[in-house]
């Protein structure tokens, strides 16, 4: 009878893992190579998820710190340990205002509108067949819904968005092309401005099929239309995901912080056409957010209530 229970407590520990459940959407995690000597954060990315998004070694000043000089080194890792350990990959990303060099912030015009396609094409062909989604443009959108001011709409207006889609659509066809953004989460100013953006963007045949919600929230703060806004966007034919998933502490308890997460994977999982959470970093040991403990695992790896909450709303 003892080792009966034994073996049912081990069969039950192998299978609780969230990527065993994860059968209607993708359950992913950012993670940097730069952790890897940390046994502890291999083991359980792998075990645990089955989708990564790089956090920092797709961005561009990380791939291509000086003109023409691509360096993959941190980014072909993480597309070894994601083949490794049968996880798909999403792409992070390819224009963005934020972690631009500095050579790139010098152009303008012409000579800035070549570099930008040669970075997609150069970083999208490197990866071609491997990437499941790519976030293509991220984080272009004001809090009301305007055009942030940066050297891409500065330069192009939004001409640089349908340029960006179509050039990553002609280095990788098979890829999913993302639009990407956070505080976009409930109906508000900056996800309507987004919708109205990425209807347009369809009614032109740019190539563009998702929109990643990045959903840096905070607990006691988790929108209650978010299903509903999530479908606003599924209702043109793209789909979504949650990209970079974490909830605050913010000053509640864990098992508030577990009922969030719940209530996150909850509105993707009951909205045809969201295919995936991914959560920013899942441990307090590396995240960016340093200091309101906002993973589901803590700084010493033991899981919170919101790793079974997360097990439990994937099922
Ligand atoms: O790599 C350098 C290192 O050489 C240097 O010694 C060190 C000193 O500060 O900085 C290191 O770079 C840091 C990098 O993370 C890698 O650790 C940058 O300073 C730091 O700004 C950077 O922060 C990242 C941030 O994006 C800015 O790119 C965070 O890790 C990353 O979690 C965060 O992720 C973003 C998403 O890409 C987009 N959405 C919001 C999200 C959270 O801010």
């Amino acid at each position: 009878m003892l080792k009966l229970l034994i073996l049912l407590t081990i069969l039950g520990s192998i299978a609780a893992h969230l990527k065993d459940n994860a059968n209607q959407i993708y359950i992913g995690t950012a993670l940097s190579p730069s952790h890897f000597s940390d046994a502890q954060y291999q083991s359980i990315a792998a075990a645990e998820f089955n989708s990564l998004t790089p956090e920092n070694e797709m961005k561009w000043d990380a791939v291509e710190p000086s003109q023409g000089n691509y360096n993959y080194g941190q980014a072909d890792q993480l597309v070894q340990f994601a083949q490794q350990n049968g996880m798909k990959i999403r792409g992070h990303t390819l224009v963005w205002h934020s972690q631009v060099p500095g050579w790139v912030n010098g152009l303008s015009g012409d000579t800035l509108h070549q570099v930008m396609i040669d970075h997609i094409t150069n970083e999208v062909t490197r990866y071609k067949g491997s990437i499941y989604a790519w976030d293509v443009v991220n984080e272009m959108f004001n809090e009301d819904g305007s055009y942030r001011q940066s050297i891409w709409y500065n330069n192009f207006q939004t001409q640089f968005v349908a340029d960006a889609f179509t050039a990553a659509a002609a280095a990788d066809p098979g890829a999913k092309l993302y639009i990407n953004d956070y505080n976009i989460e409930s109906i508000n100013g900056k996800s309507t401005g987004l919708l109205n953006l990425v209807t347009q963007l369809k009614s032109q045949g740019v190539p563009i099929h998702g929109v990643g919600f990045q959903a840096h929230l905070a607990v006691g703060q988790i929108p209650s239309d978010l299903a509903a806004n999530l479908q606003r966007f599924t209702a043109l034919g793209l789909e979504v995901a949650i990209t970079e998933l974490d909830i605050k502490q913010n000053g509640q308890s864990q098992d508030a912080q577990a009922q969030a997460y719940t209530q996150v994977i909850n509105a993707c999982t009951s909205t045809s056409g969201c295919v995936g959470v991914t959560i920013w970093g899942f441990t307090d040991k590396y995240s960016w957010i340093s200091s309101d403990n906002a993973c589901p695992w803590d700084g010493n790896y033991q899981a919170k209530p919101a790793v079974s909450a997360i097990e439990q709303a994937l099922k």
